[in-house]
């Protein structure tokens, strides 16, 4: 596996592969690499001859008040990591390289219908970095095949909108959630949790696949719903910032019946701000929650 961190090595390695007629699948991260992550190389090698993974903690996806200096970084662990699973590159470019002319001022990709809802609503700016961040990225990288993770629902759905409406010659594949053997989602932010809350953490995905259960057995009262999730989650101690039910494919809200819907969720444990979702097929009549949305 090659390290590089320039974008001129990466444009001139890239290059050598389109010459040869070699697929590219490319894996982006922001580093501190978990099983999750690894779930996407081991796909990408389904989809590409190459394999480009890259790790770079995008700051403009952080608000100002957001954990962008404290998030872990440890690219030693990441790349050998990526060495074992196969990887032909790691991308590890500096900020500078990225941003040369800083964070501000400069060209954003926004998807202003999905910005701003769910996890938009709470973190102002946060979709606008990802998606600008994951242009650049796809424009660097010229991947056939590019992978995310649903863990990150929302975004993966941003993107796919993002490389349709600009026109973008890849194809976006959604990768399954990874999630440890008590239910929660793998994650590099789980690191902020102490033992205590470490212990509470599954309770948000419980609290979701008692929604799913409810909306495929055919339960259509989406506001009830919801309400519980809430509930459930205050109850374990966290402080939810939504917990809601949506179409899957387009996160408007969700109405009709025997519909695909996905239930998502993003709550606080102390400094830990966890999200997660499930995708199920609505079994019943789904009511529209009226207040609120
Ligand atoms: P990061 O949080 O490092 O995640 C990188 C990729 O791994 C994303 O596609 C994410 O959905 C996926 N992932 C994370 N946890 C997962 C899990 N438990 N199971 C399966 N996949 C999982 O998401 C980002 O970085 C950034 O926003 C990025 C897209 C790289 C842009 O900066």
């Amino acid at each position: 596996m090659r390290t590089i961190t320039t974008i001129a090595e990466l444009r001139e390695t890239v290059r050598e592969w389109r010459l040869a007629r070699e697929s590219i699948a490319f894996v982006p991260t922001m580093g501190n690499l978990h099983a999750g992550h690894a779930s996407l190389v081991g796909a990408a090698h389904l989809h590409g001859r190459r394999v480009v993974a890259s790790v770079f903690v995008n700051p403009l996806q952080f608000g100002p008040n957001e954990d962008f200096a404290a998030y872990p970084r440890t690219p030693d662990e990441d790349s050998q990591l990526l060495e074992g699973l196969g990887a032909d590159v790691l991308f590890l470019p500096k900020v500078e390289e990225m941003y040369p002319k800083g964070t501000t001022g400069s060209t954003i990709v926004d998807v202003p219908e999905l910005s701003g809802i769910l996890c938009g609503a709470f973190r102002p700016g946060h979709f606008q970095g990802v998606a600008t961040v994951v242009v650049k990225l796809l424009n660097l990288v010229q991947p056939d095949v590019a992978i995310f993770g649903e863990k990150d629902y929302q975004q993966l759905t941003i993107i796919r909108v993002s490389v349709e409406d600009l026109c973008l010659p890849v194809k976006i594949v959604g990768a399954p959630t990874v999630r440890a053997d008590d239910g929660l989602a793998l994650s590099s932010r789980n690191r902020y949790l102490d033992a205590d809350e470490r212990a509470r953490a599954p309770q948000l995905y419980r609290a979701l696949d008692r929604a799913r259960r409810r909306l495929e057995s055919g339960d259509g009262d989406v506001a009830d719903i919801e309400r519980e999730g809430v509930e459930a989650l205050k109850a374990a101690g966290f402080r939810p910032d939504y917990f809601e039910v949506r179409m899957a494919e387009t996160l408007a809200r969700p109405r009709g019946h025997n519909v695909d819907v996905v239930v998502l969720a993003a709550a606080r444990l102390s400094r830990a701000r966890l999200i997660d979702n499930l995708q199920c097929r609505a079994a019943g009549e789904l009511q529209e929650a009226v207040s609120g949305h």
